[in-house]
């Protein structure tokens, strides 16, 4: 049942130019310029006259959720707030009507999303789902949504669900914002085109890194520490990356936007802290620049995710890891990618139980 491969967390990541697909399928009709998605549609005066849209979630669905927020406030030009689901139910929080909650799960069962979505419920804000597994509680209790279509996560350590999160997300910001004018027909058309080419940049990256990233890994199983850094788009992309490192490697391991290194992290840099640092072209690429200036000064080990051709970054980073170019906010999809397999292997090179990591569960349903 797992095709082969070692471990389904290896399978899933490889599953990813499929999941993705089957993500957007039926929904992103490139030739028609058209994204259609009946949740979304049939509310739509709920999502156009909302005052804001509050996304809830918990770990990796939260990180998706960061990046929803980066997307529909940059092309829907709606306030967005993105909250961890445990948070948000004990501080009585402000929800009115007007409000439109998007909760976000893979498994649909997670009580402390459960739990929020019901009480925004109670206070009459319109609640979507995005939920991977069919009819699960989650995707009953709310009132319109759309299923992510990646089939089956069994491994703890999320991965296909992620970027099926963001696929989702993509095509909610982008429909809103056609409909509501502030995405121009053109840049739509171009967007669009550009996200249906995703799957196909998914499978070049593990067609390409998948050997590089495994003997990368190689020279960082007995680290005790990990910063991930990125800007913008990728600041959630650096989260999810030390999120999957520390979860199935039991590696210390922490995501911070990369700016605000020098607001305390960067106490920690010298020669043995491994830094990932996710630098694609577009998207605040001369800032990133400098962030790597700043931690070969101090002799940090840098591993970097760039674009295909990168010279800048290559020139000081101590390992390359090349992706292809895309639009800013698709990049967290492709960089996801390598982080996924750095995460694997790093375990697996330790003997860890990478599909079932200790103390966690596939779906939290206790708070
Ligand atoms: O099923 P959910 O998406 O609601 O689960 C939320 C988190 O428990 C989950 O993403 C967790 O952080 C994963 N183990 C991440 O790999």
């Amino acid at each position: 049942e797992k095709g082969g491969y070692e471990h389904f967390m290896l399978k899933e990541i490889f599953e990813q130019p499929k999941s993705v697909h089957d993500t957007m399928r039926g929904r992103l009709l490139v030739d028609e310029g058209v994204i259609k998605m009946a949740g979304i549609w049939d509310h739509i005066e709920r999502f156009k006259n909302a005052n804001r849209i509050i996304i809830i979630a918990c770990g990796t669905s939260w990180h998706a959720g960061l990046i929803g927020e980066y997307l529909i406030e940059e092309y829907a030009r709606i306030p967005v707030e993105v909250e961890y689901a445990s948070e948000f139910r004990y501080r009585n929080p402000i929800i009115t009507d007007k409000d439109v909650v998007i909760a976000i799960s893979q498994s649909g069962e997670t009580a402390d999303t459960m739990a929020a979505l019901k009480l925004a419920k109670e206070k009459g804000a319109f609640i979507y789902g995005i939920c991977n597994v069919v009819d699960s509680s989650i995707a009953r209790i709310t009132d319109a949504g759309s299923y992510t279509h990646a089939g089956p996560e069994i491994g703890v350590a999320s991965t296909k669900a992620f970027t099926a999160q963001l696929t989702i997300l993509t095509l909610i910001a982008f429909k809103l914002g056609k409909h509501n004018g502030n995405l121009g027909n053109a840049e739509f058309m171009s967007l669009i085109a550009e996200l249906d080419a995703i799957p196909k940049k998914i499978e070049d990256v593990l067609a390409t890194t998948h050997d590089l990233v495994q003997n990368i890994a190689k020279d960082f199983v007995h680290a005790t520490n990990f910063l991930y850094l990125g800007r913008g788009y990728n600041y959630p992309a650096a989260l999810e990356g030390a999120l999957k490192l520390k979860e199935i490697s039991y590696i210390h391991a922490e995501g911070y936007p990369a700016a605000e290194m020098k607001h305390g992290p960067i106490a920690l840099i010298d020669e043995n802290m491994p830094i990932v640092i996710i630098a694609p072209k577009k998207g605040h690429y001369d800032k990133i620049v400098s962030n790597v200036q700043e931690i070969k000064a101090r002799k940090g080990k840098v591993i970097a995710v760039v674009n295909n051709g990168d010279t800048q970054v290559r020139e000081m980073a101590d390992y390359v890891i090349e992706i292809p170019e895309t639009a800013e906010c698709f990049s967290p999809i492709v960089a996801s990618v390598p982080l996924q397999l750095l995460a694997y292997y790093i375990a697996v090179y330790r003997g860890a139980n990478v599909d079932q990591p200790r103390n966690l569960a596939k779906s939290v349903t206790v708070e």
